[in-house]
């Protein structure tokens, strides 16, 4: 099974990124668990577009968008990662982190996430990520 990185295009996405943004799993796992609407998700599709601290790109499975990857730039280079339900479980979050990883950053990568989320927390450990700390709500993990 072929796994890409394509950078994300606002129209051919769109509704990639809504079906990912609405799934009930993700607002579950999130830190924002508010459930999209239509208006907001497209303005934060433009938002990310015209951002300079943000990098997105949809993962593509056998050549099919399966989920999203990106990046927001600060002092560390925090990482979201999701896929459709279909696409999970079969080893494809992991490979996609182990890209990101890869790509040049001039910060280190950090991800939050909720604690209890054990698939989350090994795909990412399996990229190379080490738990840092963890608070009430999430456990932070970081990479070199
Ligand atoms: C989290 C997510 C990106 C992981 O990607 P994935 O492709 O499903 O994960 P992988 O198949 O690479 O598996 C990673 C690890 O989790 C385990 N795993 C996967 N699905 C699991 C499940 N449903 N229950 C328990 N463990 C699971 C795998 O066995 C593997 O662990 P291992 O290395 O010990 O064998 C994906 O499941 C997802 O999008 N989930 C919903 C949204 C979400 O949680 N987003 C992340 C917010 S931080």
């Amino acid at each position: 099974m072929l796994t890409e990185l394509r950078p994300l295009r606002f129209w051919r996405h769109w509704l990639v990124c809504w079906r990912l943004g609405a799934d009930p799993t993700e607002r579950a796992m999130s830190l924002d668990p508010s459930p999209p609407t239509i208006g907001k998700h497209t303005c934060w599709m433009l938002r990310q577009r015209f951002n300079p601290r943000h990098r997105a790109w949809i993962i593509y499975s056998s050549d099919k968008p399966v989920g999203r990857v990106r990046l927001t730039f600060g002092d560390v280079a925090e990482v979201h990662i999701t896929l459709l339900p279909e696409a999970r479980g079969k080893g494809t979050g992991t490979v996609a982190l182990r890209r990101v990883v890869r790509m040049w950053s001039p910060v280190p990568y950090m991800a939050r996430i909720k604690r209890g989320n054990q698939p989350s927390i090994r795909a990412f450990e399996n990229a190379g990520f080490k738990v840092e700390s963890i608070t009430a709500d999430y456990v932070r993990m970081v990479h070199p």
